[in-house]
This record gives C-alpha cells, structure tokens and sequence, in this order.
C-alpha cells in the first residue's frame, strides 16, 4: 500500500449563513490560509447550496475546495427543490457530502439512496464524502462496529468506488455538535476496520481517505488527527469561525 492520504480537512457550514455572512467566512479562511505557513492539509468548504456560487467566486486560485453537502441521485428532471450533481460539478464544485446523520434522520435516507447519489456524484466527477456513523442507543448495546460496517457496505456502489473518488467519514450521531467525542482509541478501531473492509470490498491500490469527524474543535483536533488511521476531519460548528477552522487545519502533520 501506497503511503497515507494527503490529510483532509473539510467544514461543513450546514444550514448557516445569509450572503454577507458567507462571503465574509470565505474571505477570513482564505486571507488565514495566506497568512500562515501552508497547512500540511487540503481544505474544502461546504456551504449551504445558495452560497455556492459566491464561495466559489472566492476560493478560486486560493488553492482550498468547494464542496456541497448534498446531492439528487438524478442528473436533471421533475424534482423540486432538488439539486444534481452535475449542477454542482458546473459551479466549480469538486467534492460533495453525502449520506450525513441529519439527512439520514430528517429527510428519511436510505443506505441505497446514499449509494445512489454516490454514483451519480460519481458521474459527474465529484468526490463524494460518505458519512457513516452509529447512534448512541447503538454504541451502548456494543454495536458500533456492526452498524459502522453495515453502513459502508450498502451506502457505496459495487463497482466504480476508488481512494481518487471516495473519501468516508466517521461521524457517529451523539458526537455531532454535542462537544463529546469517542476516545482517541474507539476512534482508531472504527477507521482501521473501516479501511480494513474497504480494502477487501474494493481492493484498492492505494489506502482510501477516512476522516473522523463530530465535535472536532481546535483543541482536540491535534489529538485526533494524529491518529494513524485517521486521515483528516470533517468539521461542523468549528467550520463557522475562520480561525478555529483553520487552526483545526494547521494542527495536521
Ligand atoms: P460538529 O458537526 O462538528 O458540529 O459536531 C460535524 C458534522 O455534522 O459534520
């Protein structure tokens, strides 16, 4: 196997920020990421979908991603509201989150419609960011494992899933957004068996991407991301201030 994938730090701004807001957090992670030595990372921003286009705007040339946090599973057709793939491909997108806990909970996500909208994520020549993850009823009855395993399987097609197309995040549901996390080593079980099964589901060349994320903040993000099995974080509220995400950024290598 090939060395350790190039650490990932992604941020997820979920369903925050008017247009000033959005332009104003690009601009201050851009100008950090100037102004300090480079970070031993790649970042993505993923703002909500109206703010694509502006965020775009800003980080071009500045070397950091733009990513969406969802996708349709359909190229274009009859689906309100819905945005495809392609569409985000178009605005200069080069990553998409896909299968996180809040659509998995609130918008009744399936792993098949995760796999779904993989593929066409795929097809579009998206990298999509796959979130797995067990909830806290689930952790107690010892099933983590289990469940995490589960998830992976049916939430990524059979063919065509490759380390250049495909990164997995490890976010478990009582972790999001609640300032707990699993300890450094449940962290470590949970990624290497998740690069264990995808070793053996697509028996890949090189090692496949897996970032831990939930309740990463600046000052656990050292700890976490010196995890040998943990390649990156995908990161919530601490992705809302410049400076905190950035420093979580800076804490790679
Ligand atoms: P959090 O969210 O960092 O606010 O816990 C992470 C996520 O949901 O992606």
């Amino acid at each position: 196997m090939a060395n350790a994938p190039r650490p990932l730090i992604v941020g997820n701004w979920k369903m925050n920020g008017l247009c000033e807001e959005g332009r104003a957090l690009a601009h201050a992670v851009v100008e950090r990421r100037k102004a300090t030595p480079r970070p031993d990372a790649d970042m993505v921003l993923c703002p909500p979908a109206t703010l694509l286009g502006t965020v775009g705007a800003i980080l071009e040339g500045s070397g950091i991603f733009l990513g969406a946090q969802d996708c349709h599973a359909e190229a274009k057709g009859a689906h309100t509201g819905d945005v495809s793939a392609p569409m985000l491909a178009d605005l200069g997108c080069r990553f998409v989150i896909l299968g996180h806990s809040e659509r998995r909970q609130h918008h009744g996500e399936t792993n098949a419609a995760v796999a779904a909208k993989v593929k066409a994520a795929h097809a579009a020549g998206l990298k999509a960011i796959v979130c797995i993850g067990e909830s806290k009823a689930e952790r107690n009855a010892g099933k983590t494992v289990e469940i995490v395993e589960a998830q992976l399987e049916e939430s990524l097609p059979e063919m065509g899933v490759s380390p250049g197309n495909t990164v997995i995040a490890y976010e478990p549901l009582w972790a999001i957004g609640s300032g707990k996390t699993p300890s450094i080593e449940e962290i470590g079980t949970v990624h290497e068996r998740t690069g264990a099964l995808l070793k053996e589901l697509f028996e890949p060349s090189e090692p496949f991407s897996i970032l831990y994320g939930g309740s990463v903040t600046a000052a656990n993000a050292a700890g976490i991301l010196a995890i040998p099995a943990v390649n990156g974080a995908l990161v919530g509220g601490a992705s809302l201030d410049a400076a905190t995400f950035c420093k979580i950024a800076e804490s790679c290598g």
